[in-house]
């Protein structure tokens, strides 16, 4: 005995300063391989509001399956008749080189279940798992018995399994777990030797739970050394660790380091309470330490996907790998480092390039007050124009502005403001912050339903003033010409006659925003109509052209039928 956190006289070192790396971490290619059991279809199912059903456990077994997921616990069929349905329907149907597992309590009516449930398996090679509390805790308040007749239990429980499935002619395996394992730091020596004996009578794998998260992972893992190293080795050690304290996938990677072979997890980190090791999480970061993981990583975003809309629970935007945002960045540094190694194999605010796990293309910028220029430039870069440097630092103090009142900022918003501001320094001969202020405002403002579209505007002032627009709708242009008093007059009568809708103009006004002779206006108009009145605004350098969009702002809201309609 003797692994990395016990000392000499084998005691565990809890308070040692220094780091202690087992040895095996150094070479992974002499390790084996990491062994995935899922229980998703177990765990994972006994903690959801609603519980799955056949159909859907049978869609989730096929997505492990397409993931390369080759140990799968499948239910607790004595829990229901819907679970033990399913436990036979997938044992039936599992293809040949893959383990389907069942749970049972060390009670003769749970593994009396279990093997029924099993009885159909045809391809695959059945595994029945049973468990009790092995934790001075769990034993005297939960079971209330001692830890002699707790072991002579799981024994039992074992040799009936055993004797039972040997009778169905298949070649089965029986799993024993102590629960509460995580709990026996001060009978760890007990369990241990009761272990042995478990292995004696017949166990092929000792799963170690950390049910509630008792322990931390460093200890954990030392705990899980001194299985390995007591155990004969023949015997695949296992780990299921819960996430109450939310260090769950800590504890199953170290605990590799230290010997387990098989790491137990779920999907989307569902199980019990705040649920089990995660397979995405423990996946991929034994993969990034070099560990052959035999999964097909590119179908974890899919998957998280399907399963959350299977059952009808969300994924939260940050958790780790499959979380909406769990690729954006949005500080100013972070933009600016993100963008410098874009290119880069290693990335300098991301662990990994999110194509690994069929995410490519997620790594995303938004503008936020937090933001800063290298993310305008990437936004506007990205949308095909020409940016330099200095533009992008030249918008950033509007958009950090708006932002600060908004909050974030779409890249369509950022590209459209570019857009515009590149229009205006061909219209105007000076553009100055007050003018990028007024673009940027007008540009984010929420403007709600756009159901009419403005596509063009012509007109001509004069004698005769016309005016020639086309608006789209669903996604069909019209376009009509028009006579008025005014250009202006032109255009509103062209939208008239377009919409059908002959709203009255209650109020027109324009104010320059910026002085001279170029400066940019912005226009007000309020629309009344069928009792009542909405008012939109736009702000340009061609006064017909915000006229226009001023009108349709007002006109857009009138249809959607928006809180700012008022009665006359
Ligand atoms: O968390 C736990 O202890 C369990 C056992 C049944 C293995 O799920
Ligand atoms: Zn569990």
């Amino acid at each position: 005995m003797g692994g990395a956190l016990f000392d000499k006289q084998n005691k565990l070192k809890q308070s040692a300063g220094g780091i202690t790396v087992n040895t095996s971490q150094l070479n992974i290619t002499a390790m084996k391989p990491p062994v995935f059991y899922d229980v998703t279809l177990r765990d994972g199912n006994q903690a959801l509001a609603r519980p799955m059903t056949v159909k859907q456990k049978l869609e989730v077994f096929n997505w492990l399956v397409a993931l390369g997921v080759k140990h799968i616990e499948v239910g607790y069929p004595n829990a229901s008749d819907m679970d033990f349905q399913a436990c036979r329907a997938i044992a039936e149907q599992a293809p040949s080189g893959m383990i389907i597992s069942v749970l049972a309590r060390c009670h003769r009516l749970d593994i009396d279940c279990a093997v029924r449930a099993l009885a159909n398996v045809s391809q695959a090679t059945p595994r029945l798992h049973t468990f009790i509390g092995m934790s001075q805790f769990h034993m005297a308040h939960i079971l209330g018995k001692t830890p002699e007749e707790v072991k002579d239990m799981a024994i039992i429980g074992i040799k009936r399994a055993k004797t039972m499935l040997e009778a169905t002619g298949k070649q089965a395996q029986i799993q024993f777990s102590p629960e509460h394992f995580g709990d026996c730091l001060v009978n760890l020596e007990w369990v241990i030797s009761a272990l042995k004996e478990i292995v004696a009578a017949g166990a092929d794998v000792i799963n170690l739970p950390n049910t509630v998260e008792r322990t931390r992972p460093a200890i954990f893992a030392g705990m899980v050394r001194k299985v390995v190293e007591a155990l004969p080795s023949n015997t695949i050690i296992a780990v299921h660790c819960h996430n109450d304290l939310g260090m769950a996938t800590a504890t199953t990677i170290e605990s590799y380091f230290e010997g387990a072979r098989q790491l137990e997890v779920t999907l989307n980190s569902l199980g019990e309470r705040a649920g089990n090791t995660n397979l995405y999480e423990t996946a991929v970061a034994l993969h990034l330490a070099g560990v052959p993981v035999g999964l097909d990583l590119s179908r974890i975003y899919d998957t998280a996907l399907r399963l959350s809309e299977l059952i009808g629970v969300p994924i939260s935007q940050n958790a780790p790998i499959i979380g909406q945002e769990s690729f954006y960045h949005r500080s100013g540094v972070h933009q600016h480092g993100a963008v410098r190694t874009f290119e880069r194999a290693k990335k300098a605010y991301l662990p990994f390039d999110p194509a690994l796990v069929g995410r490519a293309g997620d790594e995303e910028l938004r503008f936020t007050s937090q933001s800063g220029y290298a993310a305008v430039l990437a936004i506007v870069k990205e949308a095909g124009h020409l940016i330099i440097e200095q533009e992008a630092r030249e918008l950033v103090p509007a958009l950090k502005e708006v932002a600060s009142g908004k909050g974030e900022l779409t890249p369509e918003e950022v590209v459209a403001v570019y857009e515009q501001y590149q229009a205006l320094k061909i219209s105007k001969t000076q553009v100055g912050s007050e003018d990028l202020a007024a673009l940027v405002g007008d540009i984010t403002r929420d403007r709600g339903q756009q159901i009419w579209q403005r596509v063009f505007t012509r007109a001509v002032a004069g004698d005769h003033p016309t005016a020639t627009i086309s608006l789209r709708r669903n996604g069909e242009a019209i376009t009509r010409a028009a006579l008025g008093d005014g250009p202006v007059d032109a255009a509103f009568e062209a939208i008239r006659q377009i919409t059908g809708i002959p709203a009255k103009i209650e109020k027109y006004r324009i104010d320059n925003v910026t002085s001279g002779g170029d400066s940019l206006g912005k226009v007000v108009c309020c629309l009344m109509h069928d009792g009542r009145c909405c008012e939109g605004s736009s702000t340009g350098t061609d006064i017909v052209i915000a006229s226009v969009d001023a009108y349709l702002d007002a006109l857009n809201q009138l249809l959607v039928g928006e809180s700012n309609g008022k009665k006359p």
